[in-house]
């Protein structure tokens, strides 16, 4: 049992106590990430107080993202984000590989089109011929646990063949260095906050209306002609980004 006491003397509300110290628990890993935590009663026997001032504390934790209630089992330490750069244009599968993990894919839909939707020719300086592209539907796996939802598209001109190609085990950046020699240049990218989709929450399996963050990129080769527009879907709850800032 924890010997920990709150104060009642300083002007600090207990609740906010009790969050201090759930935080200190799973930042040391006291309580790992995934681990069920002591329950409201055992907390409010332990520290002497209400279990309405232990909710307080476990809602705001749960707000946060630190925490996770499923019904009927009890609340968990939730799983630390994934913590992404955005200065360098990397791949997924580098992305996930550098932390560890094991990159991976689940294609849903793999269709050449002609009817191309007006952000895509826009994004990909198409003009009015547009021609034929390539669209990619993937869910993105980290550790076989859905991280993001990816839709490509990529003209066909330029990669004759693309369409052949074994999506669910191969790095698209690397088909298209490898197989077509394409030098990958610079992105141009616009993050964007919303909630899930019904058809994003099957896929991603999260619950409904889920915050998520929807990412458009259009990437250039070396000749700063565009060769990519992906809209990424990534989950609030396993995703954070970060940007260095030069002065
Ligand atoms: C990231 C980017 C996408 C890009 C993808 C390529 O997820 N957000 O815009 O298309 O990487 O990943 P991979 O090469 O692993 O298929």
């Amino acid at each position: 049992m924890n010997q920990y006491q709150l104060d009642r003397k300083i002007p600090i509300p207990l609740y906010y106590q009790v969050k201090q110290w759930l935080l200190n628990e799973i930042e040391t890993g006291t309580f790992a990430s995934g681990s069920l935590i002591p329950s409201e009663r055992e907390l409010s026997e332990q520290f002497q107080i209400s279990r309405m001032t232990v909710r307080h504390a476990l809602k705001e934790l749960m707000n946060e993202g630190k925490l996770i209630r499923e019904q009927g089992k009890g609340t968990f330490v939730a799983q630390p984000k994934i913590n992404q750069g955005l200065s360098q244009l990397t791949s997924f599968s580098e992305d996930m590989k550098k932390r560890g993990m094991v990159p991976g894919a689940q294609v849903l839909e793999v269709q050449i089109i002609s009817d191309i939707p007006s952000i895509v020719q826009k994004g990909l300086n198409l003009g009015v011929t547009g021609g034929t592209l390539l669209k990619i539907k993937r869910i993105r796996l980290a550790n076989n646990e859905p991280m993001a939802l990816e839709t490509s598209y990529l003209p066909l001109n330029r990669f004759p063949g693309l369409e052949r190609k074994n999506f669910n085990a191969q790095s698209i950046y690397r088909i298209l260095e490898v197989d077509y020699q394409l030098k990958l240049f610079t992105a141009s990218q616009t993050i964007e906050v919303g909630l899930s989709t019904t058809d994003e929450e099957h896929f991603l399996g999260i619950k409904r209306k889920s915050p998520v963050m929807r990412i458009e990129r259009v990437t250039y080769d070396e000749r700063e002609q565009p060769f990519e527009f992906v809209i990424s879907v990534y989950r609030g709850d396993r995703y954070k980004f970060n940007i260095e800032l030069i002065r």
